[in-house]
This record gives structure tokens, C-alpha cells and sequence, in this order.
């Protein structure tokens, strides 16, 4: 077990590259390592969630190099793609780690084969819902089963035939959402989705770009079954990894941050309109297009933030980066509301459990029913000593508040922050922000 004590600094300035985008990842390395040919994928984020999949993708039978950054930026991977009918059995448990994306895009992969295999991660991932995808799945014709009645991991798969359904989703899972895609791409006839809200839409963005047949009409997903071919993905900056830097420029009095190379998508970017309803001072320089997805280079600088309320469809747009939107809501004037909300109970941890004890031991006001949490912010965290949860961005968030409060804060299982974000200590090291 590791931690970390953050301490306040006098001033907070420089640039933070951030490092690749996790979803764009696991996109980019399996929509290639079912695709025609041969993709570069550049930037491939750090953590261990990305390097399960490629694993699996390996374990698949998939020719896939791997090759360590020079300097600055993540790795390159190269996916040698044959085609969807090209993988095979594999030999032994395929392991998600404590990947929740793997767990559930791979499944759309995996699902309706003609061979059998099982699906399985670590203790944070054996508790998280996969009912939501074994259901439509096994509507789809796939043979698949989970343990505790299909509700969890570990997850056999073990053939059927799949055809095309027409599905109301019920939940905005972009999870959800991609594993069926992926599925529907084999399937005899077309998929159509209906989204409750708008999710992310990298897999549908990175599918048309390989000449997949997929279409986006308001909030329904129609996939038609195909081919695709492989396409090199540069890998923007991860918004949720930058979201850390953005608050922390934002709410320390002396701050001005540039933070590089960052996707803002306008399905990922929901912090970014949650902060401006705030009231942050944050724009946008740079902006260009990288492969189909939008990037910026973001300039952030200290803020009087006030409360907002934060709900509805905002929420999946937002929804890894409410443990930091926390952080912001506590130092800001005023009650920040936020509705809709109950997701963050099945994520690495129920994010909204672990915020309220938190808080609360440091002296922030919070409330929370099932669905909604309300912060108010008094502009004030005492420090001490606080858990991670074992969570990635409750480590991270956890952080950032250390940058602000009284006394330093003392991050437990800082290691956490790995999943995502493998450089985030040593970056809060090159600013001199943590103690000893
Ligand atoms: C992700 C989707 C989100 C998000 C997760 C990554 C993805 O989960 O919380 O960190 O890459 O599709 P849900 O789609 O289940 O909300």
C-alpha cells in the first residue's frame, strides 16, 4: 500500500500533458483487433485497464506489439487485425482486471462465438452489475451466464447465433451501448438502440471512420453488420485524467494551468459546461480536429465558483468526473446540487458513499438520498488522513482537495491512481506538491 501527503502550495502554474484517453483506447485496440488489417494506435493510454484488454485481445489470438513511449505521450500498440472470424478459443480465464469497459466491450465481442470462454476481473469488478449487458445479449441469441443468477462476474460465454434486436436501454451506458454494437456487428440483421440519454460516442465515432454501417438518429443507434477496416488512432489527452489539473487550477487562489492535447468530445466534455455554469474561468486554445475527435489545449485560472445545480442529461456526459466536481462544489459559494446521480453507486466504488464520508470527515456539509448528492460549499477542507476506497479517481480527486485545504491531505492506497492515470504522482511531484 502506498500513500501520498499533498500539501498547499503558494502558487499553482505550468502544463500538464494528459495522458491518453482510456475509452479511446480500448476502442481503438479492439474495434482494430476485429477489423481487416493492420492500425497504429499512438498514445494508448497508461493504465492497468487498457493493458487488460490488450491481454485479452493477445489471449484471442491477436498479433499485438506494444511499444514504450519516447518521452513524452503513452505507448504505441500496433493491432494486427484478420477480421472478426479470425480470433480464437482462449486457453485459459480471460482477466479484466478492475476494468469495467473491458468487462462489457469484450462481452460484445466475445458474445455468440463459436467457442467458449469466460469473463472475469478483480474484487471491484465482481460486485458491478453486468445483468444490464447479459440480458440484451442473451436476447440478441448469445448463450451467456453470470454468476448470482446473471448479475456478476465471472461471465461464460459459450456460443448461440446472434440476430439483430431493437432495444430501449435502460440505463445511458456507453458501455451498454458499445457492447451491443459490437455484438450487432456479427448479428444477422440490424440492431437498433434507443438511449435514454446521450452517452459517449467514441465506438460509434470510430466505426464509421473504419467503414462500419452506423447510424446516430438523436438518441436511437442503428448498427448494421459488417466488416471493418483498420484505422490508426492518435489518442487524445483524457479529459477525465485533465479534469484533476482543471479543478485544481480553478479552485486554488494563485493558479494558471495549461493542460495539452485534451478530447473534448461534447459527449466527454460535460465537466467542462458544468464548470463554466459554475462560473470557472477556462478556455479553450488550440482547438482542433485529431482522427474525428475534437482536442484543445485548455488554460484554466483561479475562480470565485459558485453552485450549481447539476442533473438529468449533463449527468452521463459528466459522470467520472462528479468525485472532483465535489471538490469544486465544496470550495465554491453557495449549494451545488446534483440529481440524477445513482451510476455513481455501481462505478469502482459507490462514489457517492465514499464522497459524503469523506467530506464530512473533512468538515464539508453533505447530503445524499439514492440519486442526489448536495455539497455546500463553505470554501473550506480540513486535511488529514483519507482513504482512496481503492478507487483511481477518488485518489486523484482526494488530491486535489489536498491543494486546498487547511492542512495537508494524506491519500491511503494512493496506488489506485494507476488504473487511469499510472504518472499522476509523479506530476504532482514536478509541481512540488507533495510533502517530504
Ligand atoms: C466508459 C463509460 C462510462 C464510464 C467509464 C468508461 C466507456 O461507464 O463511467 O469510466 O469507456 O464506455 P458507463 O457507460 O457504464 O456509464
Amino acid at each position: 500500500m502506498s500513500t501520498h501527503t499533498v500539501v498547499r502550495p503558494k502558487k499553482l502554474r505550468g502544463e500538464i500533458i494528459a495522458p491518453g484517453d482510456k475509452s479511446v483506447s480500448h476502442r481503438a485496440a479492439m474495434l482494430n483487433a476485429i477489423a481487416h488489417g493492420t492500425a497504429t494506435v499512438t498514445n494508448y493510454a497508461p493504465g492497468n485497464d487498457c493493458a487488460a484488454t490488450v491481454n485479452i485481445l493477445r489471449m484471442l489470438g491477436i498479433d499485438i506489439e506494444r511499444t514504450p513511449a519516447k518521452g513524452q505521450g503513452g505507448d504505441t500498440v500496433i493491432v494486427h487485425g484478420r477480421g472478426s472470424e479470425a480470433l480464437h478459443e482462449p486457453d485459459d480465464i480471460l482477466y479484466a482486471g478492475g476494468s469495467g469497459t473491458t468487462m462489457r466491450l469484450m462481452s460484445g465481442i466475445l458474445a455468440g462465438r463459436p467457442f467458449m470462454s469466460v469473463l472475469t476481473g478483480d474484487e471491484t469488478i465482481r460486485v458491478r452489475p453486468m445483468d444490464r449487458i447479459l440480458k440484451p445479449l442473451g436476447q440478441m441469441g448469445a448463450l451467456v451466464h453470470g454468476r448470482a443468477g446473471g448479475r456478476l462476474p465471472p461471465i461464460v460465454f459459450s456460443g448461440g447465433q446472434i440476430k439483430g434486436i431493437e432495444y430501449s436501454m435502460p440505463v445511458a451506458s456507453a458501455q451498454l451501448k458499445s457492447c451491443l454494437v459490437l455484438a450487432g456487428l456479427r448479428a444477422t440483421e440490424p440492431t437498433v438502440l434507443h438511449q435514454p440519454a446521450e452517452s459517449r460516442d467514441h465506438t460509434e465515432r470510430m466505426m464509421r471512420a473504419m467503414g462500419g454501417n452506423i447510424r446516430t438518429d438523436g438518441l436511437t443507434v442503428t448498427v448494421v453488420p459488417g466488416d471493418l477496416h483498420a484505422v490508426d488512432v492518435p489518442v487524445p489527452g483524457d479529459i477525465s485524467s485533465a479534469a484533476f489539473w482543471i479543478v485544481a487550477g480553478l479552485i486554488h487562489p494563485d493558479a494558471e494551468l495549461l493542460v495539452r492535447n485534451v478530447g473534448i468530445n461534447p459527449t466527454r466534455a460535460g465537466v467542462i459546461d458544468a464548470l463554466r455554469l459554475m462560473g470557472a474561468d477556462l478556455r479553450y486554445d488550440n482547438e482542433r480536429d485529431v482522427a474525428g475527435e475534437p482536442v484543445a489545449d485548455i488554460i484554466v485560472k483561479s475562480s470565485h465558483l459558485h453552485g450549481a445545480h447539476i442533473g438529468g442529461d449533463l449527468v452521463p456526459l459528466l459522470i467520472d468526473e462528479i468525485p472532483v466536481l465535489a471538490i469544486a462544489a465544496a470550495m465554491a459559494e453557495g449549494r451545488t446540487e446534483f440529481t440524477d446521480v445513482v451510476e455513481l453507486r455501481v462505478k469502482e466504488t459507490d462514489r457517492i458513499a465514499a464522497t459524503v464520508d469523506w467530506m464530512t470527515s473533512a468538515g464539508v456539509i453533505v447530503e445524499s438520498t439514492k440519486d442526489t448528492m448536495v455539497v455546500h460549499g463553505a470554501g473550506h477542507i480540513r486535511g488529514g488522513e483519507y482513504k482512496s476506497y481503492s478507487d483511481h479517481r477518488m485518489a486523484m480527486s482526494l488530491a486535489v482537495a489536498g491543494l486546498v485545504s487547511d492542512t495537508p491531505v494524506t491519500v491511503m492506497n494512493s496506488e489506485a491512481a494507476a488504473k487511469s492515470y499510472p504518472g499522476f504522482w509523479d506530476d504532482m511531484e514536478r509541481f512540488g506538491l507533495l510533502a517530504g
